[in-house]
């Protein structure tokens, strides 16, 4: 596990002047993420393509741009927030799943490139753009990923396209004239090793070959980083070694030799370089259960609930000189009206009081992105740590007026929440 980029002096800082719960963001981490992958392989036509169902923060996302990374697409509103950031047309790919055909529209109009990920999508694709140009999201036979729930791909998922379907992605594509452009796939969130990556990579290429002509084919994201403090790195000097063997094979027979491969990553740019931060409110035994509760509930990192995810913890200390050496064993849990409410289960920590400070790593990733107004909680504000050092606030936290910005309110009502 890296280095914590944040000191308890900057820890304390920030929760004095921001409060808590607080999500903080390193850009020197952010862009070396960035970098890592952008150059994962110098020899061949690749692009990496940020998925910014991570974190879709602008700020963040404007960083990833300039580090000349693309950007992915699931939903109009992401398309929106990324052309908020600046992302050109070109720069950005729309893989949606079921969408309406408004919503299809909605990056047509744009001249933002769609991929299909049905036969029945693609017809709607079809009837809306005769003519154009698409992608088409295959479904290989096998899926990864750290959970079933982030499992994207293979024989129990609605994504994708079949390989059995091909005929008719064809047909379809001759029907309506469509310009089958690229072809991608994501088999799922999270893998440490590169196996996994380099198999679909190869049943994509496979898919590939009946397709000539293509500008690119984009293998997906799923690139992980180890959370846990005793796993290792994602070996990417291996994985660049074999998906660079696997590529040269493939364009030896291909007829594009300009065909670019992309990859479309999300928590390996976004994880590292998040921190959230909560306060200690309450320390307490309950039937032998040590809990630590803080303000840090699942409705700010739903992680842990949604998929038994671990997240390192880091306690900062308020009061140093009351020094308690013994070590505990603690639930750290959140004040939502919920048992299954809990941060962080069994785990091994120094002797917390109230009003420390829980500092919960790689929390980039899924974090903020994830966020709801549960229990009418609000979400918490965003702080980039710049190259420089210097702090700054790239996401205000929400007030009691947003909580009701959307509710159809009397004259009244509206009075009350102006006072
Ligand atoms: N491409 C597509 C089409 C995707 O659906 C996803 C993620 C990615 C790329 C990026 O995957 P990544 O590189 O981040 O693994 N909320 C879960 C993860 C859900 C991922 C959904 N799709 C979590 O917190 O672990």
């Amino acid at each position: 596990m890296e280095e914590m980029w944040l000191t308890d002096e900057e820890i304390f800082e920030l929760t004095e002047q921001f409060g808590t719960p607080l999500y903080v963001y390193d850009e020197k981490t952010l862009r070396k993420r960035c970098q890592e992958l952008h150059n994962l392989l110098p020899n061949k036509n690749f692009r990496v393509s940020y998925s910014a169902k991570a974190n879709s923060n602008v700020e963040f996302l404007k960083i990833v741009k300039d580090e000349d990374i693309d950007v992915d697409a699931m939903s109009p509103g992401e398309i929106y927030t990324q052309q908020l950031a600046g992302f050109p047309k070109e720069r950005i790919f729309f893989i949606p799943n079921n969408v309406s055909s408004e919503e299809m529209k909605y990056a047509i109009d744009r001249g933002i490139l769609v991929s299909v990920d049905s036969l029945s999508q693609m017809k709607m694709y079809g009837q809306l753009n005769p003519g154009g140009k698409v992608a088409v999201r295959c479904n290989p036979s096998t899926g990864t990923g750290h959970h079933e729930k982030v499992v994207t791909a293979g024989k129990k998922t609605k994504f994708g396209i079949q390989t059995k379907y091909v005929d008719d992605v064809k047909k379809i594509a001759a029907e309506y004239k469509l310009n089958i452009v690229g072809i991608n796939q994501h088999l799922g969130s999270l893998f440490l090793t590169p196996e996994p990556y380099v198999a679909g990579a190869k049943e994509l290429l496979d898919i590939a070959k009946q397709f000539p002509g293509l500008k690119f084919i984009d293998f997906g994201g799923g690139f992980g980083m180890p959370y846990k403090e005793n796993e290792g790195r994602l070996d990417l000097k291996k994985l660049s070694a074999e998906l660079d063997k696997l590529f040269t094979e493939f364009l030896a027979d291909y007829d594009n030799k300009n065909v670019i491969f992309q990859a479309e990553p999300g928590r390996y740019i976004a994880a590292e370089c998040g921190i959230l931060l909560g306060t200690v409110h309450t320390i307490k035994d309950n039937y032998d259960t040590e809990y630590v509760g803080t303000d840090l509930g699942f409705n700010v990192l739903k992680r842990p609930v949604m998929y038994d995810s671990y997240h390192s913890i880091h306690v900062a200390k308020k009061d140093t000189k009351a020094k308690d050496n013994t070590k505990h064993t603690y639930n750290i849990v959140g004040n939502i009206c919920e048992s299954g409410d809990i941060i962080a289960k069994q785990r091994e920590l120094p002797h917390i009081d109230e009003n420390d400070i829980i500092a919960v790593r790689d929390a980039g990733a899924y974090g903020f992105a994830m966020s709801s107004n549960y229990n009418c909680r609000l979400r918490p504000a965003e702080v980039l740590k710049e190259l420089s050092g210097a702090f700054r606030l790239i996401r205000r936290r929400e007030t009691f007026e947003d909580l009701v910005e959307c509710y159809v309110l009397d004259t009244e009502q509206k009075n009350k929440k102006r006072a």
